[in-house]
């Protein structure tokens, strides 16, 4: 066969259509999406996995190298695809979940979702965890927050802890946690049953089938972590409930590799300082046990806003139960909820006052004060930090949150003790006082009236100091043991302590209290409407059982004011007046009213008087803090404890023989400024202090120099 003959022209433009027909039918067949796609989906149904078990041969943890990152992204691109087809065409396979992207989802009874986390998120980047805290948070006390590592309590129920695979060559630490948003409502009282984890490495993840492991959720939180190399599968399955539950859950699931998206720790975290009717305070453990002089000290100080918050909860209504582990759960369902607000319901700062016995620990933490509780009634009360701090959500490492081990908390009745701290002359006193209600709304006022007592007094303490030879060389001074400073703060910390006393309900079942101000005939009684011992403006309501308690324990060796009567509260000196204290006269005296005198005919313008408080108990002082105080002065300024049997009794309490200010229960025996009233078994022992100290030394005695009475003179 003869072709015809062609030009050169004619035959290049023979050449080069064919070579375009080609590349044509070549791209036609490249691109043609039916077959690719074909081909993809057999291979999710039918599990089959070699590109990824070509990718991983090549994996270790150790060795993930820039190549293999770009393979990765790469095959986490066609996976996304996958997936997008798959669910177009299957309803039930597993979402995929992606690196710190939590997936928020309902649930109804009977029904199963599942997830997937595959190997592209496993080995992906791993998340920002930003600077962080100047150091660890809670780096110093028993506390730790999870720090990345996943050393953090992976408590599930109480108590679980749990680890599936051991480690192995080329594994991946995944971070698994679920928490229940919201529950159906429950009109038993109790709350409702709780979701499921499940865990597994086949696709069919949930009950009945080859799990690696379930958790039931505690609290509306689970957390787990899967250590292992390949896609691995998660079911959230709820309870068992009759049918006729038409409610539903919402929870959030995640996964991450950097740690917990959702954490929480089973730690105490939030000590109790002391509460009223209507407010109460609390601190954060220590933030760090850095020292005032570092940086890192500095840092956390100025930290603004504060990283940590509280939710609180009245304990009488249950709809907290069930979600108390939840950060978003306590979002739904907390009555108090977290803010910064000044004038709101909660006022947070950071705080270096001192916690525990002498002052011990002015490490930075956090400070918390709840405004706007309901008087007489007990709340749960929940640390938490919203998500890690500074950011919170999809993409942030830890951006569920925390939270932390669940406290609860009694406010006060009678509505006659107000929490006082941040005073100017004692800085570490933060617990309740005497009050009355024209101060309750003017705390300011109330914290003037101690501070200007306390100022006077201390100026007048350092006018008798002066006269001791403190500034001299060692040998001349009055003790090789103690000098003027320590003498002035000894001073100091009694002074506060005594003066400022520690308020409790009248009606308080608490032990270790003493009855101060019953006083029938007192006239000055502001009328409270909460103190139901003051009805009218008059305590005399207060019941005769009370004021001539057959079983008051009298103190027949102690001087009394009146000898022929038998000792009770209502003609105890020590129990129908408070410790004469605010001396210097406050800003409370009106006109025309006439200022009571003491027996030197000084004006005595004590708490009864500028006040009224009506009758109250106090928790007594130590009395470490007067024999401190005897121990560290010079003998020519006379200060002196009252002897046992003749008074100490009714103004001091010593300490436990184990030094502990708290009985084996926990609870406060003697008040110290900075005393916490929830100790956790740590805190309790941290506060001891190892050596009694020998009290039979010391001199029955009063007191010099203007300065009053450091035991009550008469019984
Ligand atoms: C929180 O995460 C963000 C990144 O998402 C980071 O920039 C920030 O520093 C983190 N904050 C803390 C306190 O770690
Ligand atoms: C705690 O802080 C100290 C110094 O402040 C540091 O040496 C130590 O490593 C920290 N511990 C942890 C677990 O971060
Ligand atoms: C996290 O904390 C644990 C226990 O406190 C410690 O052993 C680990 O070294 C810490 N990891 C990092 C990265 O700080
Ligand atoms: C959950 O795990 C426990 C053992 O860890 C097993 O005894 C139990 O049967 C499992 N429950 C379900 C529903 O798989
Ligand atoms: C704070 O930390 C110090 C030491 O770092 C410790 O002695 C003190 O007990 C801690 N205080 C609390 C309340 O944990
Ligand atoms: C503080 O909270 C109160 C009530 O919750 C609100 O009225 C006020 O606007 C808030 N102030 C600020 C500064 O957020
Ligand atoms: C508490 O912090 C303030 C600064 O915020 C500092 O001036 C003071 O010395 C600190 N107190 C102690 C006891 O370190
Ligand atoms: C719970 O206690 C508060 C007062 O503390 C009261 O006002 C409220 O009615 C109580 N609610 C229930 C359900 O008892
Ligand atoms: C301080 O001392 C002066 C002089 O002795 C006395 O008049 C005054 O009442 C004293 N002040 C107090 C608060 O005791
Ligand atoms: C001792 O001397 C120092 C300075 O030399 C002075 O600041 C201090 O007030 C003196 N103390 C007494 C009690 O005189
Ligand atoms: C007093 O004694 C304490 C130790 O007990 C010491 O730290 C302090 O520097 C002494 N003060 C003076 C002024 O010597
Ligand atoms: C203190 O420890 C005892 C036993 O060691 C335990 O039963 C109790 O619950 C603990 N108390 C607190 C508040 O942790």
């Amino acid at each position: 066969m003869r072709f015809p003959k062609l030009t050169p022209l004619q035959s290049r433009f023979v050449a080069s259509l064919v070579a375009s027909i080609i590349i044509l039918v070549i791209y036609y067949i490249l691109s043609n999406p039916h077959t690719a796609y074909a081909a993809e989906l057999d291979s999710i149904q039918n599990q089959d996995h070699n590109h990824h078990r070509l990718a991983k041969d090549s994996l270790t943890v150790s060795s993930v190298n820039r190549e293999t990152e770009e393979e990765i992204a790469k095959l986490q691109v066609s996976d996304e695809e996958k997936i997008r087809a798959g669910v177009d065409k299957r309803q039930d396979s597993p979402t995929t979940l992606e690196n710190n992207v939590p997936k928020n989802d309902v649930i109804k009874p009977s029904e199963t979702n599942q997830y997937i986390v595959s190997i592209p998120t496993m080995f992906s980047e791993k998340g920002v965890q930003g600077s962080g805290f100047p150091s660890p948070m809670f780096n110093g006390s028993s506390d730790q927050v999870d720090n990345g590592s996943g050393l953090a309590q992976v408590a599930s129920s109480e108590n679980t802890e749990w680890q599936t695979v051991t480690n192995q060559e080329g594994s991946r630490k995944v971070y698994v946690s679920v928490t229940t948003c919201s529950q159906p409502l429950s009109n038993s009282g109790s709350p409702p049953p709780q979701l499921t984890l499940y865990l597994s490495t086949k696709s069919n993840a949930g009950p009945g089938n080859d799990n690696i492991q379930n958790i039931t959720l505690y609290e509306g939180h689970a957390s787990t972590i899967y250590l292992g190399t390949d896609d691995f599968y998660m079911a959230v399955v709820p309870p068992d409930v009759p049918s006729s539950l038409t409610s539903e859950w919402n929870y959030e699931v995640a996964a991450s590799i950097d740690g917990f998206y959702h954490s929480y720790s089973d730690s105490q975290g939030l000590l109790l300082l002391d509460a009223d009717s209507q407010s109460a305070l609390f601190v954060s453990n220590n933030m760090t046990g850095a020292t005032p002089d570092s940086a890192i000290y500095t840092e956390w100080m100025d930290m603004w806003p504060p990283p940590l918050t509280i939710f609180a909860h009245n304990t009488n209504d249950s709809s907290i139960n069930g979600l108390q582990r939840s950060y978003c759960g306590l979002q739904n369902s907390a009555q108090i909820q977290p803010s910064a607000n000044e004038s709101g319901q909660m006022v947070v700062s950071m705080t270096n006052r001192s916690v525990g016995l002498w002052g011990s620990s002015p490490e930075p933490k956090q400070q918390f004060y709840l405004n706007t509780l309901n008087g007489s009634s007990t709340y749960h009360g929940i640390m938490a930090m919203n998500g890690n701090s500074t950011h919170s959500g999809p993409r942030v490492v830890h951006g569920g949150g925390q939270v932390w081990r669940t406290m609860t908390f009694n406010t006060k009745t009678d509505g006659n003790c107000q929490l006082l701290f941040d005073l100017t002359q004692c800085p570490n006193v933060a617990h309740a006082v005497p009050t009355s209600p024209q101060f309750l709304n003017d705390t300011p006022a109330l914290a003037n009236l101690y501070d200007l007592a306390a100022e006077a007094l201390f100026q007048n303490f350092t006018y008798s100091l002066a006269q001791v030879p403190c500034n001299t060389t060692q040998t001349a001074q009055y003790s090789l043991a103690r000098n003027c400073t320590d003498c002035a703060n000894a001073y100091r910390n009694w002074l506060c302590a005594v003066m400022i006393p520690r308020c409790e309900d009248f009606s308080t079942s608490t032990p270790y209290t003493q009855f101060r101000n019953v006083n029938p005939l007192s006239q000055f009684v502001t009328p409270n409407p909460l103190n139901s011992f003051s009805p009218s403006g008059q305590n005399a309501s207060i019941p005769s059982n009370i004021l001539y308690d057959p079983t008051y324990v009298p103190m027949p060796s102690a001087p009394a004011a009146f000898p022929f009567l038998n000792q009770s509260p209502a003609n105890a000196l020590s129990a129908n007046q408070s410790r004469n204290a605010l001396a210097g006269c406050g800003t409370n005296l009106s006109a025309s009213t006439e200022v009571p005198s003491d027996a030197n005919g000084n004006p005595n313008c004590g708490i009864d008087f500028s006040i009224q408080p009506g009758p109250y108990n106090e928790i007594l002082p130590c009395g470490e803090f007067c024999y401190e105080l005897v121990r560290s002065c010079p003998a020519s300024l006379q200060f002196a404890c009252p002897a046992k049997g003749r008074g100490f009794e009714r103004s001091y309490r010593d300490l436990g023989s184990d030094g502990s200010p708290l009985d084996s229960n926990g609870v406060l025996m003697c008040s110290y400024d900075g005393a916490i009233l929830n100790p956790s078994n740590g805190t309790a022992n941290a506060a001891r202090r190892g050596v009694p100290v020998d009290r039979t030394g010391l001199a029955v005695g009063m007191l010099v120099s203007g300065v009053f009475v450091v035991g009550l003179g008469a019984w």
